[in-house]
């Protein structure tokens, strides 16, 4: 069955409001301007009246995917991260908006450098990793993660995007790859296992566990960057909301200086930075 632009819209906002989605106006946008290949600005200056019945069957199966929760950006095989399109699934955790301001952080500290070398802890779809070096083009980044998968997605993004990042498979419990680093970023698995069951379904059902829960990721990455940094280097980290404090006594405590919290989009204290004094 044929259907117009706007019906479609309107259907498909229905359907995802009614399954419980957050943004459903949003995720019919996005759904339907995907199957016609558009941006969704474009939906709204689309002149054609109908979708083909292809096109109709193709928004079905996308919408059923949706209205069990699956998030959009897997529904969608993709997302926007800073300047770049990464590809997601199910291997790999969602980027975040909050992420972006982790990126921000870094390239902040270190503008002054023509050629830092930059360790990216825990990279899942290499978002962070490809941010930078796509906006510092003389970095040298390299990523890790424990998950074969979640490096195979990263190296997918590595090619699609053409952006020379260095891929390594490590558990952060092991220790980081010898430095010196002139900055170790991570947004590390930070979620209590306890508060798994209370998250939204597409986060809970959807996302790796792995990637999700990490008991003592933090304090590791916090410890071993102590180890890889050169004097005078930073690290940088991702916190769950309402850590930050907690994260910025701990890297005192391991002798970190001029440790600062920056908050996100949100106004939620979200990244933690320190120093490094000395090697020991
Ligand atoms: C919260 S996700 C962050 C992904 C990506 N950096 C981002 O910000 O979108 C955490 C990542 O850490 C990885 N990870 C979990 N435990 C790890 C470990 N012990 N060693 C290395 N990586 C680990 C997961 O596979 C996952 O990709």
């Amino acid at each position: 069955m044929s259907d117009s632009v706007a019906d479609a819209l309107r259907r498909t906002a229905e359907r995802l409001e009614a399954a419980g989605c957050e943004s459903p106006r949003l995720d019919a946008e996005l759904l339907v301007a995907h199957v016609l290949g558009m941006t969704r600005a474009g939906l709204y200056g689309e002149s054609r009246l109908a979708l083909s019945d292809d096109e109709c069957a193709e928004l079905e199966q996308l919408v059923i995917r949706r209205e069990r929760r699956e998030p959009v950006a897997y529904v969608l095989g993709e997302c926007g991260f800073r300047r770049l399109t990464l590809t997601v699934d199910r291997r790999v955790l969602v980027p975040r908006p909050e992420t972006e301001i982790v990126v921000e952080r870094c390239l902040a500290l270190v503008s002054g450098l023509d050629e830092p070398r930059i360790l990216d802890v825990g990279t899942g779809s290499g978002a962070i990793a490809l941010a930078l070096a796509d906006e510092h083009r003389g970095a040298r980044v390299t990523a890790i993660d424990a998950s074969v998968d979640a490096l195979a997605v990263a190296r997918e993004n590595a090619e699609r995007t053409g952006l020379p990042v260095e891929l390594l498979r490590r558990d952060l419990f092991e220790g980081l790859p010898e430095g010196p680093w002139d900055l170790v970023v991570s947004n590390p698995p930070y979620v209590r296992p306890d508060e798994i069951e209370s998250l939204e379904p597409e986060v809970r059902d959807w996302e790796p566990r792995a990637a999700l829960v990490g008991k003592g990721a933090t304090e590791a990455v916090a410890r071993s960057a102590r180890e890889v940094l050169r004097v005078g280097g930073v690290l940088v980290v991702e916190v769950a909301d309402g850590s930050a404090a907690e994260v910025a006594a701990l890297l005192h405590e391991l002798g970190y200086r001029d440790v600062s919290v920056t908050p996100d989009l949100a106004g939620r204290d979200r990244v933690v930075e320190g120093v490094t004094t000395s090697a020991d």
